[in-house]
């Protein structure tokens, strides 16, 4: 049995939580890989909407085992408090979910140096979300963080070292930390996550490999925000990319089989960092109005802009993509035209093959303007209602992608997602 994969292809919030709730049904796993509570991952069905951010999103259908890799850092306090919220929604979590001993954990501190480090950077700050994230896999890199299987081992003393680190990094920014309340929430919990089955989630994984299991990865952010390739340094610290599947949960590059990447018809960015098709007009506030462009997790606004193609094909031959999944087409039903931006222009020269630099100031974004397919479409359930234009919006897509579109997306619910056949 193979691992597939699924990744958002741009700046994150492409409708990941969605499509992987729809997925789950076909597989016996559902593995989150990297990142943390710096995503939301939104699932709507029978009327109801949730938010994950931590907790993989195939835990909603029919008992599958969901896990949490080792590529992952997870925020105790904010795990409790996500997953006593579905705990009490019904969802019987202890059973179906299982912990990495080598998650890295997000320390109180981490938030505080989180926080600091963007006061730092002042003018140039990434706009993160202020959940740990970058100081976290700071100190896994630097080697220096502390793994939930530590809670096993002589915790207190490793607790201690990592926070005092901390408190004299800090200091030495000139910041005077104050934690008291926030250490003893987090430090209660850890005990909670003493209470989930916490394992060798790699050896674990490749048990249910060798018993013929078929596992699903849910990516978390989104390629234009992998460290290596995104639009550095306005990115996360983690490697958003297939890849990072293999390395966030010890599975082999030879296990993976399809790798669905999943993208809006439009574009969207939360935080500072270049955005090539950015809209900083009407169309843009009216992207942001009707596709409810608003994070997640911080309620900040997304800025809005076309799709951007160039973008796209960078981030479908580094994944390795062979599958697409479009989402959220229905936002653009009414308008009368849609642009793709196929080029990009730099110094006067057309330039296809994603840059080193995305720099406004340096790139200028060719567009093709395409009909509007000007239909509500959706009530759809099937393809065949498509309209011909909406076909032909597909049909240029894929030609440009050289990927097949899978599925297509159109509305927020679990049942607005039609599977193509053709
Ligand atoms: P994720 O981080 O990739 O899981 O995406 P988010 O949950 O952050 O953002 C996607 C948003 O779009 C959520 O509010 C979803 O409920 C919503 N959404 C997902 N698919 C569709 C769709 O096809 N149409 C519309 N209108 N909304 C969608
Ligand atoms: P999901 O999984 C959109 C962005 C932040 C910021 C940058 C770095 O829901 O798609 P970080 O806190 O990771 O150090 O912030 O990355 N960012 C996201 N944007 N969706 C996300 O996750 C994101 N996670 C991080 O806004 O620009
Ligand atoms: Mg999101």
């Amino acid at each position: 049995m193979k691992v597939d994969v699924l990744l958002g292809l741009q700046w994150g919030d492409e409708g990941k939580g969605k499509v992987v709730d729809v997925l789950t049904p076909a597989y016996d796993v559902v593995a989150r890989f990297q990142g943390g509570p710096n995503a939301g991952h939104t699932l709507e069905f029978e009327g109801k909407k949730y938010v994950l951010r931590s907790i993989p999103s195939g835990v909603f259908q029919h008992g599958q085992t969901n896990i949490i890799g080792n590529g992952v850092v997870l925020d105790p306090v904010l795990f409790r408090e996500e997953a006593e919220a579905l705990e009490k929604s019904g969802v019987d979590l202890h059973k179906v979910l299982k912990l990495s001993k080598k998650i890295h954990l997000i320390l109180p501190t981490h938030r505080l140096l989180d926080a600091a480090n963007e006061r730092a950077k002042g003018g140039a700050k990434i706009g993160t979300t202020g959940k740990g994230i970058g100081p976290t896999y700071t100190d896994k890199v630097s080697r220096n963080g502390l793994r939930l299987g530590d809670i096993f081992h002589n915790f207190d003393k490793k607790y201690e070292a990592a926070r005092d680190r901390h408190v004299a990094m800090l200091r030495s920014m000139g910041e005077e930390p104050e934690f008291t309340d926030m250490e003893k929430k987090w430090l209660n919990a850890i005990d909670y996550l003493r209470t989930f089955d916490i394992i060798d989630s790699e050896h674990y994984i490749n048990h249910c490999l060798d018993e013929g299991k078929s596992v699903l990865c849910e990516g978390a952010q989104g390629t234009m925000l992998d460290v290596d390739f995104g639009s550095y340094p306005f990115v996360t610290s983690s490697n958003t990319i297939c890849a990072g599947a293999c390395a966030g949960l010890g599975v082999a590059p030879r296990k993976i089989g399809d790798v669905y990447g999943i993208f809006k018809a439009y574009c969207t960015r939360v935080g500072a960092g270049p955005f090539p098709t950015e809209l900083f007009d009407e169309t843009g506030k009216l992207i942001r109005d009707l596709g409810h462009e608003y994070g997640a997790v911080t309620g900040r606004e997304r800025r809005c802009g076309w799709i951007d193609l160039v973008a796209l094909k960078y981030a479908i031959m580094i994944n390795g993509v062979n599958k697409l999944i479009m989402m959220k087409s229905d936002v653009l039903d009414g308008f009368d035209e849609i642009k793709a931006c196929v080029a990009y222009e730099v110094n006067g020269k057309r330039v296809e093959e994603f840059p080193f630099s995305i720099e406004e100031d340096e790139i200028t974004p060719v567009y093709v303007t395409l009909p509007g397919w000007k239909t509500d479409m959706t009530a759809m359930r099937s393809e065949e209602e498509f309209p011909k234009t909406f076909n032909d919006y597909i049909l240029f897509l894929e030609k440009e992608l050289r990927t097949p579109i899978v599925i297509v997306s159109i509305g927020p619910d679990r049942e607005q997602t039609i599977v193509r056949k053709k």
